[in-house]
């Protein structure tokens, strides 16, 4: 079977985005693919969150991915550091990586121009850990949203450079990102991306929020100000009603040129309970089994251990290639 892997950063509550760019993809590989889902505790620290916030937002996140059809059984769920070899991988790949193409980052750009007053070199590094993450697996698949792509080009240009200089010691991984879902945009901003981190919470969707607080943040919701408040999909001139009909479309599997019809002498008022609905319905379940998982933390440590034994398997075998490749002498 193909190798997928992929993670979140557990830095606040995922995102309806988080889920449709990438969860539901992760759930649906699971029978075809040998799976890796991880929770990167290791990049969330870069913007030196409280320890406590972490550790919550870590078993959170834990509990989401079950919560969301992520199923042990089938796939390795881990935490990022229980798995030295990612750390370990990430520093050789450093020497592997020029300033140049971190420079070029746009996450990167976008994050030191909000935060000057924390720049440390883990934000300009973020993304060789994100590509030791991949390469440690020999994945081929990595499902993602559209906001990690140029991650996944320099993942694939690391490991090409790193194979030209020492053989094949790294299977180039592809993105698998979704047709639609892959960029759902800000409820208050739609031109900017709907992030677990942003400051102003009305502007996401958390995955554990109350419903009645959702279908508030979703009737809040910026909408566009043109003469006549029509209805229709155009994400250039009508950005916040394009949103409102994608997020429709993802969360009830109707596509968007057969939703607007329905539309045509309606208001944005009906369209934004229409949304708001279908959201919560699909994110009541989910909720449901959050909170089962969670209060089990006998079965939240056995996920965990049982992964992190699973993935430092199969990335100590890949970690020991690399060593040899470079020429570090084996441990006698
Ligand atoms: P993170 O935690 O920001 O997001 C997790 C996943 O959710 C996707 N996503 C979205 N999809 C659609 N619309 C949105 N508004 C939206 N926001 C986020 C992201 O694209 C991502 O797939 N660097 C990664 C974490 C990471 C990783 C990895 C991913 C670390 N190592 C290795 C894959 C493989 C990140 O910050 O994702």
């Amino acid at each position: 079977k193909p190798i997928v892997l992929s993670g979140c950063q557990p830095s606040g509550e995922l995102t309806i985005g988080n889920y449709l760019g990438a969860l539901r993809q992760w759930v649906n590989m699971q029978d075809s693919h040998e799976c890796y889902y991880m929770l990167v505790d290791q990049h969330a620290i870069t913007v030196r969150p409280k320890p406590e916030d972490l550790r919550k937002a870590t078993l959170d996140g834990l509990a989401l991915y079950l919560a969301c059809g992520v199923d042990p059984e089938q796939s390795t769920i881990f935490i990022q550091s229980h798995v030295p070899e990612h750390a370990q991988l990430s520093w050789v790949l450093n020497c592997y990586t020029q300033m140049g193409e971190l420079n070029r980052m746009t996450q990167y750009k976008d994050k030191s121009q909000k935060s000057e007053a924390n720049m440390n070199s883990g934000l300009f590094t973020y993304p060789v850990l994100m590509a030791a993450d991949i390469l440690l697996y020999g994945a081929d698949k990595v499902p993602v949203g559209d906001d990690q792509k140029q991650h996944l080009e320099l993942a694939r240009d690391i490991a090409t450079r790193f194979n030209n200089l020492y053989g094949d010691v790294f299977t180039i991984p592809d993105p698998y990102i979704p047709e639609f879902g892959a960029r759902i945009m800000s409820l208050q901003e739609p031109t900017k991306k709907m992030s677990k981190s942003d400051n102003n919470p009305a502007n996401f969707i958390g995955l554990l929020e109350e419903p009645k607080k959702i279908a508030k943040k979703i009737k809040r919701a910026m909408t566009d100000s043109d003469e006549q408040a029509r209805i229709y999909f155009d994400v250039a001139e009508k950005p916040g009603v394009s949103n409102l009909l994608s997020l429709l479309s993802c969360t009830t599997g109707q596509s968007v040129e057969s939703l607007v019809p329905g539309y045509e002498d309606k208001m944005y008022g009906h369209l934004k309970g229409d949304v708001a609905d279908a959201v919560v319905a699909l994110l009541e379940p989910i909720q449901e089994k959050f909170h089962q998982y969670r209060q089990d933390q006998a079965f939240l440590n056995q996920v965990m251990s049982q992964g992190a034994e699973k993935a430092s398997a199969r990335a100590s075998k890949i970690l020991t290639s690399v060593y040899d490749a470079v020429g570090f002498i084996a441990k006698p």
